[in-house]
């Protein structure tokens, strides 16, 4: 009997080790032959953790499980049951392109990867050219999926032109956005397919050194990357000659201090050469002196881990996924206060209306939705009058909100919008690298404004307004420049939050 039970960490925050433990001791008992594969996890967070167990090459689901379900689990007979997993409506309902093995092969067995379609983009780019290989990512239409929404396709060609005796791939993996946890998810359940990207990625520009900078506070996630990379190694997939191909790419893992500025290219850039996680300006543009002042490609995980099914599907046939300029699809991340929470990847388009209800079956505690923050601690508070908007850049632009790295945060009508506001100012300044001034003083008088408002003062509302613009215009990089926005989008959409120290001083 084959059993799919996943590593993933969230699983593991929720027991899935010990109902493992309880399955392998309960067959034992009962003289029944299992074979255990840990996988990663298929993203239904409030299932896990899920037990698969292959019946006629059908996999069946049982969750959320306990170690006391493993008896009836293993009789095929638990009230756990949830039949075949590919047929519940979370898992139908995705475009699973950049995510399609996560939760289904074991994420260190570089032979499941290749017998589920693994390796076949890399194959396909050692055939073409540097310059094909960067025509074809702009095709695809791709974007950076770290926030920005950069095309890859366009900061590669940069690389690419440049003329350098060496260039750098590297792979912020520094994924510290609040709500946030595709590019753990990737990793943990599939990082051969990050490998695979950050090859691709070398051939096209001519870089043979990758990077992958990892946050210290994923371990689960350091550990399956240094052992896939190990493999890679000894596999002939990383080295002085790729797959046989004669070209050369090699990378490490590199463990990050635990910042969030070190998420911005430029500090991590720094702290990768082992200097003080600070902003640098830009220009130079890390495409032409990134690394040790070396042209360097910098992209987020999902950027890079969704380079192989590029390849292998062809960028017409990923470009033809989304909406508008967002092309290809949208791993969405659906977090905190919510009934259904986890991974869900789809075309560019679906409404944020769909997620937060429909998907995430509205608020975990049953109370009306008050707002989701689309974007990470820098983007905005969205009211449920925008639950129309599309999910896009331009899109949720318009609406005055940003996609950034698609974590969507949803609260109910008990959250203060006044305190979520304060709590913006508070971390920039907590999280300000200091290095200009209206982020690590405008934060900190910015908490200061919002403790005013809060206590009934008129005049502090406009010196918030004024204060969010210093620090919009004035500020380096999106940390001190991207803060106002949740704050003054909570500001205008919840004006009566901000009313009440005025009523009550009245
Ligand atoms: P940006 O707009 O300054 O740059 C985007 C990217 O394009 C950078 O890599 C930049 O070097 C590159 N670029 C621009 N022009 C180029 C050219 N001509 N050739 C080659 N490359 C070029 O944005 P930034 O500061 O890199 O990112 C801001 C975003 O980061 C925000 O939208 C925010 O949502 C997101 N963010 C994500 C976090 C996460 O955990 N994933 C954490 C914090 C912020
Ligand atoms: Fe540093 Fe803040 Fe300035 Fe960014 S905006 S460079 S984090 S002080």
């Amino acid at each position: 009997m084959k059993l799919y039970i996943p590593l993933d960490s969230a699983a593991k925050a929720l027991g899935v080790d010990e109902v493992a433990a309880a399955l392998a001791s309960e067959a034992e008992k009962q003289g029944i032959e299992i074979d255990i594969i840990r996988t990663g996890s298929r993203g239904m967070i409030w299932l896990e953790p899920l037990v698969e167990i292959e019946q006629d090459g059908i996999r069946i689901g049982f969750g959320p499980a306990t170690p006391e379900d493993a008896a009836a689990i293993l009789a095929g007979n638990s009230d756990k049951a949830l039949g075949p997993v590919e047929e519940l409506d979370w898992m139908k309902r995705q475009d699973r392109l950049t995510f399609a093995r996560v939760g289904v092969i074991d994420p260190l067995d570089l032979a499941d990867y290749e017998a589920h379609g693994g390796l076949n983009g890399l194959r396909r780019a050692l055939g073409m050219t540097g310059q094909e290989i960067v025509d074809e990512v702009k095709t695809s239409g791709l974007r950076g999926r770290g926030g920005a929404g950069f095309p890859t396709g366009i900061k590669w060609q940069t690389v690419h032109d440049a003329d350098a005796p060496q260039k750098y791939i590297v792979c912020n993996a520094d994924e510290g956005d609040s709500g946030t946890f595709a590019d753990r998810m990737i990793m943990e359940g599939d990082p051969f397919t990050l490998i695979e990207g950050m090859a691709i990625a070398g051939l096209a520009v001519g870089a043979t050194k990758g990077y992958v900078y990892l946050r210290s506070e994923y371990p689960d996630a350091i550990a399956i990357m240094s052992r896939a990379v190990e493999i890679a190694r000894a596999k002939g997939l990383l080295g002085a000659d790729v797959l046989g191909s004669g070209r050369a790419f090699d990378m490490e893992i590199r463990k990050g201090a635990g910042a969030y500025v070190c998420g911005e290219e430029t500090s991590l850039l720094n702290s990768l050469e082992g200097k003080r996680g600070i902003v640098r300006a830009k220009p130079p543009l890390p495409a032409l002196e990134g690394f040790l002042a070396r042209p360097t490609v910098v992209n987020n995980v999902i950027s890079l881990a969704t380079v192989p099914v590029i390849f292998e599907k062809g960028a017409q046939a990923y470009a033809d996924f989304g909406l508008g300029r967002s092309r290809g699809t949208v791993t969405l991340q659906i977090a905190g206060n919510v009934a259904r929470g986890g991974l869900f990847e789809t075309a560019f388009g679906i409404t944020l209306g769909e997620v937060v209800n429909d998907l995430g079956g509205g608020s975990a505690t049953g109370r009306p939705v008050k707002a989701a923050q689309v974007g990470g601690p820098l983007g905005a508070y969205l009211p449920v009058s925008k639950f129309d908007a599309p999910l896009g850049y331009e899109e949720l632009d318009a609406e005055g909100g940003l996609l950034g790295h698609a974590g969507i945060v949803i609260f109910d009508d008990s959250a203060d919008m006044l305190e979520m506001a304060r709590f913006a100012m508070e971390f920039c300044a907590v999280e300000s690298c200091g290095k200009c001034t209206p982020c690590r003083i405008g934060a900190v008088r910015g908490v200061e404004t919002i403790d005013r408002i809060a206590q009934g003062d008129a005049d502090a509302l406009p010196l918030l307004t004024d204060l969010c613009e210093v620090m919009k215009d004035g500020s380096l990089c999106a940390l001190g420049g991207f803060t106002p926005l949740p704050v003054m989008s909570a500001v205008s959409h919840f004006p009566d939050d901000f009313a009440h120290g005025r009523a009550a001083a009245e």
